[in-house]
């Protein structure tokens, strides 16, 4: 493939990667974003592959590469869980991280990459690799670690050093000088020792940030390190001398500091203070304010065979799915339940917490996939003020975005994040296995309001029974 055959297919895959993002903005257009995406990935990976910079006995090694990747890749999309997928994506962004970091000291060692080049230009590369080193060793290490917190193989909760913010400053510093050390390098011998020494630093500051972020403020680590990745690759795109990848991390380096914001706005949080850590570990004291009393008092239990009752007897429905719901694959039994319901003349609408489950958007994947309508599937500001002219919200395998205590009780880990008011319903029926609390790890007095019920059991098994009653 020619040189200006292979720059063209690169603006056309940058288009279509544009074109994509703007699709997947909207779950009407997110199957053609989603092809638009595929298509602009096979066109860069031909572009790359058939290009002038491979020669025929690269050709080879690529070969095996792409089958390596491609079975892996077809392997996990075909076992892996949709409550896996979360800690898969952050397992890529650990990938990502990595080849930035291999690439990076492969061109630092590679005489040939720097030949022929100015002191400046030699500088200038210097600042590339290093950049991208560093980006890539902590987008490596935040992002195995954000993998065992989503696994749950290692605690959710925040752990924090004495003097968290001294040390992360000391290996700022550290990184700036070892930084200045590596530029002024004549040799790979004399860079080797600054690079070597700013990577450790950079993995050790990856596992330090992750590790202090815990509990509800984990949607923004996830959105974070998609971002990092994003300049990681960008960075290896800078090294490489290659346009597409600097677009394509830049684009996903910049969305994914958007979708940040987005988050951090959802959870009313401050991106700094999340980034800061320390949030949603151990509650702090109780507050003495009547509002902020611990969870008391007793839950009642209701059957399926009642909640069908409930349902029957309701005009309006609001239905809000989580993580449980994920869990239970319940989303196909919760359409059904939906179409009865409307079938029978009620109002029924689903209200999406931003960060209900565990990925962004998460539940309205799910509620895609079982085919619920999307102009029935509200999001949590238009959704809220009607739950005082709800007859029943259903509650399905959701626990944190619908905690009262998040807006009564100061002291709570969660205080301030804006949830689902379905206490305010006329009645709210909460669907899950055990008084057990959600991924925050914080009591949730909703179970024990008046109004509430408690549906106890698997989701999909009850939703089915609930189906079956209303049927019956
Ligand atoms: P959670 O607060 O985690 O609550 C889910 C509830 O589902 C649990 O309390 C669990 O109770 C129940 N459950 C689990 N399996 C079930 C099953 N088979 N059938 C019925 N119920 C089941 O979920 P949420 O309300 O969706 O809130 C999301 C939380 O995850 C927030 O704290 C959020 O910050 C965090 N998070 C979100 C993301 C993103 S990007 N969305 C990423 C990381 C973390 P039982 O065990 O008693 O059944």
């Amino acid at each position: 493939m020619s040189a200006s055959l292979a720059a063209v297919s690169y603006i056309a895959a940058t288009i279509l990667f544009i074109l994509s993002l703007g699709g997947l903005s909207n779950p009407e257009s997110s199957r053609r974003g989603n092809l638009y995406g595929m298509i602009g990935m096979a066109i860069a990976v031909l572009a790359t592959v058939f290009g002038p910079r491979v020669g025929p006995s690269g050709l080879a090694w690529i070969a095996v590469a792409l089958v390596i990747g491609a079975s892996i890749g077809l392997y996990l999309a075909r076992t892996v869980k949709m409550t896996q997928m979360p800690e898969l994506v952050a397992f890529m962004h650990s990938l990502v991280g990595l080849v930035a970091m291999i690439v990076g000291y492969a061109s630092f060692i590679d005489p040939s990459a720097s030949a022929g080049m100015s002191p400046a230009e030699a500088s200038i590369h210097h600042i590339e690799i290093y950049v991208g080193v560093l980006i890539g060793a902590v987008t490596l290490s935040g992002s195995v670690i954000a993998f065992g917190k989503l696994s749950a193989r290692i605690t959710g909760k925040p752990v924090l050093l004495p003097g968290r913010h001294g040390l992360n400053l000391a290996g700022l510093l550290a990184v700036i000088w070892f930084g200045y050390a590596f530029v002024q390098a004549h040799s790979i011998e004399q860079g080797m020792m600054p690079i070597a020494v700013m990577s450790v630093i950079a993995l050790a500051f990856g596992v330090h940030m992750v590790m202090a972020i815990g509990g509800a403020d984990m949607p923004v680590v996830v959105s974070m390190l998609n971002s990092y990745s994003g300049w990681a690759a960008a960075a290896t795109g800078f090294m490489l001398s290659n346009d597409l990848l600097i677009v394509t991390g830049a684009l996903v380096g910049s969305s994914g500091a958007i979708l940040s914001y987005i988050m951090c706005r959802a959870m009313n949080r401050n991106f700094l203070s999340v980034i800061a850590g320390g949030f949603g570990g151990e509650a702090k004291a109780p507050a003495k304010t009547p509002g902020g009393a611990q969870p008391a008092g007793e839950v009642v239990a209701i059957s399926a065979q009642e909640t069908a009752e409930l349902l029957r007897e309701a005009k309006s429905v609001v239905i809000v799915p989580g993580y449980g719901m994920a869990v239970a694959q319940a989303q196909h039994t919760v359409f059904e339940i939906t179409k009865r319901l409307r079938d029978m003349g009620k109002t029924v609408r689903f209200g999406i917490h931003p960060v209900a489950g565990r990925m962004p958007g998460h539940m309205n994947v799910l509620l895609a996939e079982a085919k619920v309508p999307y102009d029935i599937v509200l999001e949590m500001d238009e959704i809220n003020g009607d739950f005082p002219d709800t007859d029943v919200a259903m509650v399905i395998g959701a626990n944190d975005i619908v905690n009262p205590s998040a807006q009564e009780d100061p002291s709570s880990p969660i205080a301030g994040m804006p949830v689902l008011e379905v206490w305010k319903a006329h009645t709210s029926v909460v669907m899950k296995r055990s008084m057990a609390s959600g991924y925050a790890g914080v009591d949730n007095p909703l179970f024990y309001k008046e109004n509430n019920r408690m549906l106890f059991g698997d989701a999909k098994k009850m939703l089915d029974e609930v189906l079956g009653a209303l049927k019956g």
